[in-house]
């Protein structure tokens, strides 16, 4: 018998660089780029990409990981099937978050923001970059679905690889395709000495400007 994890002395002293008010951007998408770049070029942060999207349906959360493909003014995109949990949960309500959690980095960026579908071309034309295998991939899984074995499962992709033999095109499934959310919050967290933790909130105003405050940690 494994014996019980004393989870609760787990602790990590945290660092000395913090978020000052006057090296912070007017605009949260630049400290965020700034902050994926770090993450991206530190090697112990994995997937420095991978975010938690939590959605709600009929009241109740739920989170899961996806990959950030591409962000632009227009917020932080992501791919997935349509006929997806998550994906039903957001036409139920488009309020979602997203939480990079770059432990590593003693970071943390929280978002919050509405989603919605891009556009099938924006879709078509990130489909395309794919590996192939990920590609077939997509076709062959009706994702969140119940399957009957994984047997089932490899049966489907084997017949979708001989459906499209290599220097074929494989198009777009029509239930595939990516979400963007549009931000109106994003929370940086910087951890400190003494738990005197830095959270730094961006909240989206009527005019769309970018307002700034300081959270107690
Ligand atoms: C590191 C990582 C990256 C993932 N990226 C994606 C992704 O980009 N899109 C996606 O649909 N699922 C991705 N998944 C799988 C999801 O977490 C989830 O299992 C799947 O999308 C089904 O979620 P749902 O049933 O809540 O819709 C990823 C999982 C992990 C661990």
């Amino acid at each position: 018998m494994t014996s019980r994890q004393d989870i609760s002395a787990m602790r990590r002293q945290y660092g000395e660089v913090g978020l000052v008010e006057s090296d912070l951007p007017s605009e949260p998408l630049a400290l965020f780029n700034t902050w994926l770049a770090d993450a991206a070029a530190n090697e112990i942060v994995v997937e420095a990409n991978a975010m938690v999207l939590s959605t709600i349906s009929n009241d109740l959360p739920s989170s899961r990981t996806v990959l950030l493909k591409d962000l632009t003014q227009d917020g932080f995109t992501f791919f997935t099937n349509y006929g997806s949990n998550k994906a039903k949960a957001i036409e139920d309500n488009s309020n979602v978050s997203l939480l990079f959690p770059w432990y590593p980095m003693e970071r943390q960026v929280i978002i919050l923001g509405s989603a919605k579908k891009i556009t099938r071309s924006e879709s078509e034309k990130y489909f395309a970059t794919r590996p192939r295998s990920s590609q077939i991939g997509a076709w062959a899984s009706e994702q969140s679905s119940e399957i009957s074995s994984r047997q089932e499962l490899e049966k489907k992709f084997k017949e979708f690889e001989d459906k499209w033999p290599d220097n074929t095109t494989i198009p777009t499934p029509p239930a595939w395709g990516g979400f963007v959310v549009y931000p109106t919050s994003i929370e940086f967290w910087q951890g400190r000495y003494s738990r005197l933790h830095d959270r730094i909130q961006y909240v989206r105003g009527e005019n769309n400007n970018w307002h700034r405050k300081r959270l107690n940690p």
